[in-house]
């Protein structure tokens, strides 16, 4: 019950309702007990009041009494005297003057016809009769008059000293009279009681209950204190509030009553009243309750409605049912279905991409995964080319200055034939190893501004013999001159090697366009022998041949592959001039297809212009080698050996090191050679940390530094004083000294 929206709503107005009843009563009770103080404050003012105007009157009647009991006619015994001076002094026929001796006998009574025999009187108890007192008596039964009577007595002087009883006696009807002038308020009782408790007056009835005793409790009251207020019941038998007050000078009290309907009965009324409104608040509370508790009931309803539609994947609805805190939530609801919705939509179509992406994630992949492995294959080929190349160019060098030697020492004509033979397969063997090196970028270049157009310019020549008769070569060039980053020689045998490619492809003969141009390489291109984004000058060589299949086209960077005839290609023009062009800092990109020719980019990067153009170099003034002392460092004894003899053949004194620590100590023990010439790779020291040690202790003295092919690169990072590169035969050998020992004595390198 308490967990539903109406079972808190009756208990809330249950709560309400009580509380407020109980509010009601709390306040009713309070104005019920003020009602009755005051009331209680009220009637004890009022027996007060009518307690004073017995006092009064009682006063009044003393005072006559008084002046009659100095009677000259009393006192003379003139009795006839004194009862007409009574009769004039107390008119009233309600009360009467008696005059009689202490024993009773009474002598005088003004209520008793003229001549009447007068009885005697019965004394009261508790009678006190003093000389100028007054004694005041309870209700008593008189004697001539038959009726119940009050009397005021004293002690007057007769005749002779002889004292007399005056009394002023009355009818209970004197006091009601008195009563009867205050004018109670209806209902109200007013009664006066003698000493004993007995009724005298009363205000209602007063003959039904004159001479009735007072109930025990009021006389109990009476007796303890001379004022109070207290619950009893009245003579006719109702339940009273009654005040009472008893007079000093009389000795009786005055009763002042109101019946407790009268104080309570605006209570009872006022709870009855509280408790039929608090019912029908209660009635009235269950009503809107029930009312309250199904327009919430609906609310909430219809947000299970729209809870549920949501839950079924449908949007949930906006609602209006009345109540602004349930319409928020059906707010949020029809909101968050809404995106659930399209969350939902967004997921499923995800899903359905899902294996497509899958799809091409997974050849994007393999295509990396392809390019990573042949990237592997052309470094470890790279690796193992050069190194093969490098050891072979060392025998080559030893092979190359020992035929020199062997040439100059034969005079057989047949026997020279033979040299001449050998010498000339040792050069084709080192262009072959030149061709390994540049493959493996491992080539040592000179790189420079170079005006492109004008080197291809200057290869007309070499076109027309190379190409041969049926093939033509047109070229485009740019109008204004492109500035590249090349190394010219190995630019040169780029473009012809593919021209001579181009012309390969037409065996009937056409033309190869040759194209320059500058370009904007935008985008990275995965392939490995593509250009990185930047700016370029591009070399086109295109032809309109046998084109290329997808097959081939993957292959034609591997060295050695070739779809030439055996004898026709080696395979390594175009392995060759990729490795040149990227140890170059460009790229390549081929577009071809079956039968449709081959047009192949060269991308080189883009240099300032030159400021003038290159020198044409010095030839070296000839040098007396005839004496010359050089100080040769090579680790490898052979080569060692052949280049000290070829040294010694043109006239020097070579003095021999076998590596850099021993040449340095050599220096250092007081050697003073002209030139040192020392090879590059060696174990420990290399040949240019060693140069750059003797540059520093002996700045005179210059060094040439031989370099392989395979360490081309390290030399150029390192030295750049002069270098001989092998293999090399006498006339480069005598050459590079020339010019090295010149720039020593220019003062440049
Ligand atoms: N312009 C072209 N048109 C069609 N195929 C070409 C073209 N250029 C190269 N190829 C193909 O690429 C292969 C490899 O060329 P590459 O220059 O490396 O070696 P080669 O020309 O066969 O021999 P080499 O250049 O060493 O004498 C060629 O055998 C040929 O099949
Ligand atoms: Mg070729």
């Amino acid at each position: 019950m308490l967990g539903s929206v109406r079972g808190r709503l009756t208990l809330l107005t249950i709560a309400l309702v009580l509380t407020a009843a109980l509010a009601a009563t709390l306040l009713i009770v309070d104005a019920y007990r003020s009602h009755r103080a005051s009331t209680e404050r009220q009637i004890s003012e009022t027996a007060g009041a009518m307690s004073l105007a017995i006092d009064g009157k009682a006063r009044e009647v003393t005072g006559v009494l008084q002046v009659l009991a100095l009677s000259p006619h009393l006192k003379a015994g003139d009795l006839a005297a004194f009862e007409s001076q009574a009769r004039r002094a107390v008119p009233h026929d309600d009360k009467w003057v008696v005059v009689a001796d202490l024993d009773g006998q009474q002598l005088v009574n003004t209520l008793a016809k003229p001549g009447e025999p007068l009885p005697r009187m019965r004394l009261p108890a508790d009678i006190d009769l003093r000389e100028r007192e007054t004694y005041v008596s309870d209700l008593l039964q008189g004697m001539v008059e038959k009726g119940r009577v009050i009397a005021f007595a004293t002690l007057a002087e007769g005749p002779g000293g002889r004292p007399y009883i005056l009394a002023i006696a009355m009818r209970p009807s004197a006091p009601n009279a008195v009563i009867a002038e205050q004018r109670l308020p209806p209902g109200w009782y007013g009664t006066l009681v003698d000493r004993k408790g007995v009724v005298i007056a009363r205000n209602v009835e007063a003959e039904r209950f004159e001479g009735v005793s007072a109930s025990p409790d009021i006389l109990e009251r009476i007796r303890k204190s001379p004022e109070g207020v207290g619950d009893s019941v009245s003579l006719d038998g109702r339940e009273t509030l009654v005040a009472h007050r008893r007079s000093p000078v009389t000795g009786w009290t005055f009763l002042v009553g109101v019946p407790r309907a009268e104080v309570s009965g605006s209570l009872s009324r006022s709870l009855i009243m509280t408790f039929v409104l608090c019912l029908a608040l209660l009635a009235l509370g269950a009503l809107l309750t029930v009312w309250f508790a199904r327009g919430v009931t609906r609310a909430v309803e219809s947000l299970e409605g729209a809870a549920e539609a949501m839950g079924r994947g449908g949007a949930a609805p906006r609602l209006a049912t009345g109540l602004r805190e349930t319409d928020a939530v059906a707010e949020a609801l029809h909101g968050a279905s809404l995106k659930l919705k399209a969350r939902e939509a967004e997921l499923r179509q995800l899903n359905d991409t899902l294996e497509a992406r899958v799809v091409e994630r997974s050849r994007e992949l393999e295509e990396t995964t392809e390019r990573l492995v042949q990237a592997r294959k052309v470094e470890a080929l790279g690796r193992l080319t050069g190194g093969v190349a490098h050891d072979f160019n060392n025998l080559l060098t030893a092979v190359i200055g020992n035929l020199d030697l062997l040439g100059k020492r034969i005079k057989d004509e047949a026997l020279e034939k033979y040299v001449a033979n050998a010498r000339q397969a040792a050069q084709r063997g080192a262009k072959l190893t030149a061709q390994l090196l540049a493959f493996a970028r491992r080539q040592r270049l000179e790189p420079e501004p170079l005006d492109v157009n004008a080197v291809i310019e200057g290869l007309r020549v070499l076109f027309d013999s190379a190409l041969g008769g049926a093939t033509r070569v047109r070229a485009e060039l740019s109008p204004d001159p492109l500035w590249a980053m090349a190394d010219r020689t190995q630019l040169e045998l780029v473009v012809l090697n593919l021209a001579i490619n181009a012309r390969d492809a037409m065996p009937e003969g056409g033309e190869v366009l040759i194209e320059t141009a500058r370009e904007r390489v935008s985008g990275p291109d995965p392939r490995l022998e593509a250009p990185a984004p930047g700016d370029y000058v591009r070399i086109t060589v295109a032809d309109t041949g046998s084109g290329m299949t997808p097959e081939v086209l993957a292959r034609i960077w591997e060295p050695f592959f070739t779809t030439k005839p055996v004898g026709a290609g080696s395979g390594l023009g175009l392995p060759q001039v990729l490795g040149v062009v990227k140890q170059l800092g460009g790229g390549i990109r081929v577009d071809t297809a079956p039968g449709c020719g081959a047009r192949f980019h060269v991308y080189l990067p883009v240099a300032a212009p030159a400021e003038k153009a290159h020198p044409e170099p010095v030839e070296a003034a000839p040098v007396d080698f005839a004496g010359l002392k050089v100080l040769l460092v090579d680790d490898d004894r052979d080569v060692r050996s052949a280049t000290a003899d070829l040294l010694r053949d043109l006239g020097s004194e070579p003095e021999e090191a076998v590596d850099a620590a021993d040449a340095l100590a050599r220096l250092d023990a007081g050697a003073e050679p002209r030139l040192v010439i020392m090879d590059h790779a060696m174990p420990g020291l290399t040949g240019a940390e060693a140069a750059q040690r003797i540059r520093v202790s002996h700045p005179a003295l210059p060094v040439l530094l031989i370099s392989g092919y395979m360490d081309a690169e390290a030399v150029a990072r390192t030295w750049a004083g002069p270098v001989l590169a092998k293999p090399f035969d006498k006339q480069q050998l005598a050459a590079r000294i020339a010019a090295a020992l010149q720039a020593a004595q220019t003062g440049g390198d």
